[in-house]
């Protein structure tokens, strides 16, 4: 299991454990996380699982692809550089210690 932790919108900071090889999203759904909602079931669709990387301690993320990219800039309220779909988002070791800000308003 990685541990990650995700600031939810009312500020509430969750530890989370997250599976290697599966979509960050099931581990935010798991865990109940408010505000990721995943409405498309994570097919980079909706940008209801849309979070901020606030800390990636071991690195920069590797960058979105071609359909996350184009549904963050289209379809979340408040795209940033640090936007991320938590369904596009593979758990690897890489993720250890980084911490994700629920995005407001979708
Ligand atoms: S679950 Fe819909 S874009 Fe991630």
């Amino acid at each position: 299991m990685v541990k990650v932790k995700f600031i939810e919108e009312t500020g509430t900071r969750r530890d989370v454990d997250a599976k290697e090889g599966e979509p960050l999203m099931y581990a935010a759904k798991d865990a109940g996380i408010e505000g990721i909602i995943a409405e498309c079931g994570g097919s980079a669709m909706c940008a209801t699982c849309h979070c901020y990387v606030v800390e990636a301690p071991n690195g920069p993320l590797p960058a979105p692809d071609v359909a996350e990219a184009d549904t963050i800039e289209f379809n979340a309220e408040t795209p940033t550089e640090a936007s991320r779909l938590t369904c596009q988002l593979v758990v690897t070791a890489a993720l250890e210690g980084a911490v994700f800000q629920v995005a407001t308003g979708r």
